[in-house]
């Protein structure tokens, strides 16, 4: 079994201090059990590391992110660099390639695909340390975990159980489909069905991988995809496998599990109000102030707010509609 763990993106409901050179995997904002400043990859590698899984972990990033995540995290785990953006599928072919060319791996060998920007507890990683054991037991070609939505939120994937299957027996379920990030009201029916959010882990066999990568076009070769890449399709793993799966089950996780790629839930772990130089008034309640910049910025009695100031940019933003920012900076570029 190897661990895949997807470290690039831009992270842009990170913005203004997530762009694509420094991605939100390296914002040293969350705290470690001892104290010190912690990004989310040394958090989850940290984690990985407790649950025995470090030493099966490869690491996918941009070329460009290959020194930064040695910085963070040393030489302990192979991290291969993707020439360019290309999303998760090509990133995961280009770590299945390797791992079939290089390492020479039977293609029964389980891949668990893995985000970077998750907050869970231990039990997430037993969990996810068990799926290779239901891919044969179930002979799936895909198995996710999911948690129970909180709310119909746009920013996840939503997995639909088969008719019949009951979460509440913690037993592993068919699944009906996959819909990734739906309209709000779209997310309201599916949640009435009973779909679980997908906690972002996607467990199948190399040879399922190679399959996909010949009919998406890709070659097998590690070589050939390094040569190929800035050719390739764009293509996200989500779109691309989770939603056309006929064969999927989902594993019920019910422990604490957050996405950390957007202010909202990022600033729910943070241990202080502000961070960097300014100040926030008493009557500020659940407000956060990170400023990366050398000017103060002072907030007066604005409750559920986030304002991020960095050298790209600033961000006021009510924390719920935050993620929003996504949207708006494609509807509104920034000029180069
Ligand atoms: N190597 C590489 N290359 N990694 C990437 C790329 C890429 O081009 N694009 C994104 N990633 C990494 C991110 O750093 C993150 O660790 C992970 O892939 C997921 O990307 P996100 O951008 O955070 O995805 P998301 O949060 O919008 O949605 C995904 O995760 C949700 C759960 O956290 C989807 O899988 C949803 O279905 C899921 O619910
Ligand atoms: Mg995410």
């Amino acid at each position: 079994m190897r661990v895949v763990l997807l470290c690039g993106g831009s992270g842009k409901r990170l913005w203004p201090l997530s762009n694509d050179v420094r991605s939100k995997i390296y914002l040293k904002q969350l705290t470690a059990p001892d104290g010190q400043p912690e990004s989310m990859i040394q958090r989850v590698c940290r984690q990985l590391e407790a649950s025995g899984l470090l030493s099966s972990t490869i690491i996918v990033t941009h070329a460009s992110q290959v020194e930064i995540t040695r910085n963070h995290i040393g030489y302990s785990v192979p991290i291969l660099a993707e020439p360019m953006k290309k999303g998760t599928f090509t990133a995961v072919a280009l770590v299945a390639a390797f791992i079939h060319a290089q390492l020479g791996l039977r293609s029964d060998e389980v891949l668990i695909v893995l985000p970077a920007d998750v907050f869970a507890e231990d039990g997430y990683f037993i969990a996810l340390s068990k799926l290779p054991k239901v891919l044969d037991a179930t002979k799936a070609d895909l198995a996710f975990l999911g948690t129970v939505p909180s709310q119909p939120s746009e920013q996840f994937g939503y997995i639909v159980p088969k008719v019949g299957s009951d979460i509440r027996s913690g037993d592993v379920l068919q699944v009906d489909r996959f819909v990734e990030k739906p309209e709000e009201e779209h997310a309201m029916g599916l949640v009435r069905q009973g779909a679980l959010w997908n906690c972002g882990v996607f467990a199948f066999q190399l040879g399922f991988m190679l399959d996909k990568m010949k009919a998406a076009g890709f070659p097998w070769k590690f070589e050939d995809m390094l040569l190929q890449y800035p050719g390739l399709t764009e293509l996200s793993f989500d779109k691309e496998i989770a939603e056309k799966s006929g064969n999927a089950v989902v594993v019920p996780y019910c422990g604490a599990w957050t996405d950390l790629g957007q202010w909202g839930t990022l600033t729910e772990l943070f241990d202080r109000q502000v961070s960097g130089f300014g100040t926030v008034s008493p009557d500020s309640v659940n407000t956060h102030l990170v400023n990366e910049l050398s000017v103060p910025v002072h907030v007066i009695n604005i409750s559920n707010a986030i304002i991020a100031a960095g050298p790209d940019g600033i961000l006021v933003a009510d924390k719920e509609s935050s993620a929003r920012i996504k949207e708006e900076l494609l509807r509104a570029p920034l000029p180069v």
